[in-house]
């Protein structure tokens, strides 16, 4: 559920109707709900419930500080990926021992910053990574708590370009050489040995590949606890679907993935944490669009419009689906009609959707992308020299702003000319 609805035909953000937000920041603009934010962080704190446990939304599917000290505020942690990441976090008021720091590749000074900044955990993926740390560690006088993130070789059914639990895939340790590594970790200076750490892939839209991830870490927890270890924590990554296409998607609720994860690893005792992005951001957020040119092809029509690849890559990345829809509602008994809907990009693949049936939009109507929250706006670049889109952000009847669109002095002046020119 989001809070993005029709009242008298046009779509609203909360009770801010788009055109508004149209008609202020200019197009193309992501915009995110405050309602739906908080309304899907709370769906995993009640799942939990009353486990112990901290939800640590993932601030690569949406790393705007505003809506991270919207999630902050509540109670949140947060996963970050890179020092970037790790700075957005503090920037946003989330203290260090609610920040777990994921990733294959930290470098020391990314370890640096967290150990003097603050930091719930590293989840380490290597053991080059936990002779690094322990170096990092001991040189500051600091000890590091840890898991060690496993791969446990299940296969998540999703995408391949995000399923990240396959012994082919890079992250994590196997399995299987847990018991090794986790004895070199108890053995290293500046370390300390806390819990297990698995994510197995994103857009999972079936339990049962996290509830045989999961098995595998409660049986690894008793395995590791009789080899004197003491797990306390368990981070069970992120990784839950939304439904893309309203029409015919119906992915678990946080609810069953609540359930699931009392019934796999709710009697050891441990503290649970877990890192989704997605399904708190991903419906959260809208990104709006006016249409250029209605153009008609020789076999095809084309919706031309002013957001691009650039700014939502998803389509073109992953042949992902986002529902298109118009933000003024059209009248009733007017047929759809296919489109294909690109953007203004110079490549064939700047293609959002082929053949999309829409009812009749023409020059200057706006359009919405559902679903585009999560991996949007952090995934944008300034590809043909288009500028980063602003990001708004509506908590009930208002609006404001959280990022501008730079004007194109500010994009050209970052490049310098050397003196031999
Ligand atoms: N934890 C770790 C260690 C992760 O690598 C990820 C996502 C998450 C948590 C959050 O997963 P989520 O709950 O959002 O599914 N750009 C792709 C998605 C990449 C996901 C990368 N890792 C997309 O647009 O679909």
């Amino acid at each position: 559920m989001d809070h993005f609805l029709y009242r008298d035909g046009i779509l609203h953000a909360e009770d801010v109707a788009i055109p508004d937000i149209a008609a202020t920041v200019g197009t193309p603009f992501y915009v995110y709900s405050t309602a739906t934010l908080t309304r899907h962080y709370r769906l995993f704190t009640e799942a939990l419930s009353p486990l112990p446990h901290l939800v640590c939304f993932a601030i690569k599917s949406l790393s705007n500080i505003a809506v991270l000290k919207t999630l902050g505020d509540l109670g949140a942690g947060m996963d970050v990926v890179s020092g970037g990441e790790y700075r957005r976090a503090l920037a946003a008021g989330v203290p260090g021992e609610r920040i777990v720091f994921s990733g294959v590749g930290k470098t020391r000074e990314e370890m640096r910053l967290a150990l003097t900044g603050g930091i719930r955990q590293f989840n380490v993926e290597s053991e080059p990574e936990l002779r690094a740390l322990s170096e990092v560690a001991s040189s500051l006088g600091a000890t590091a708590p840890i898991t060690i993130r496993v791969n446990p070789d299940v296969d998540a059914k999703t995408h391949e370009k995000i399923a990240t639990g396959k012994k082919e895939n890079k992250f994590g340790i196997p399995i299987a050489r847990a018991s090794a590594v986790y004895a070199e970790a108890a053995r290293l200076p500046g370390l300390k040995v806390i819990g297990i750490d698995v994510h197995i892939g994103s857009q999972l839209t079936d339990l049962a590949p996290f509830e045989q991830a999961y098995l595998k870490v409660a049986d690894l927890t008793r395995q590791l606890r009789a080899e004197g270890h003491s797990i306390t924590r368990l981070d069970l990554g992120g990784g839950l679907g939304i439904p893309y296409e309203r029409s015919n998607s119906a992915p678990p609720l946080p609810t069953d993935y609540g359930a699931l994860i009392k019934r796999t690893v709710g009697d050891l005792g441990c503290e649970i944490e877990i890192e989704p992005g997605r399904l708190i951001s991903g419906n959260a957020g809208i990104l709006v669009a006016s249409v250029i040119y209605v153009k008609n092809g020789e076999d095809r029509d084309f919706l031309i419009l002013d957001a691009a690849m650039n700014d939502l890559i998803r389509p073109s990345m992953y042949g992902a689906h986002h529902d298109i829809v118009p933000v003024r509602e059209a009248a009733p008994g007017l047929e759809a009609q296919e489109f294909d809907v690109v953007g203004p990009v110079c490549e064939t693949g700047d293609t959002f959707a082929k053949g999309r049936p829409l009812t009749p939009v023409a020059e200057g109507d706006l359009v919405a992308f559902r679903s585009a929250g999560a991996y949007g706006a952090v995934m944008a670049s300034e590809y043909n020299t288009r500028p980063l889109i602003p990001e708004v952000l509506v908590h009930g009847d208002h609006f404001a702003v959280i990022r501008t669109r730079p004007t194109f002095d500010e994009m050209l002046n970052r490049d310098t000319i050397p003196e031999w020119l």
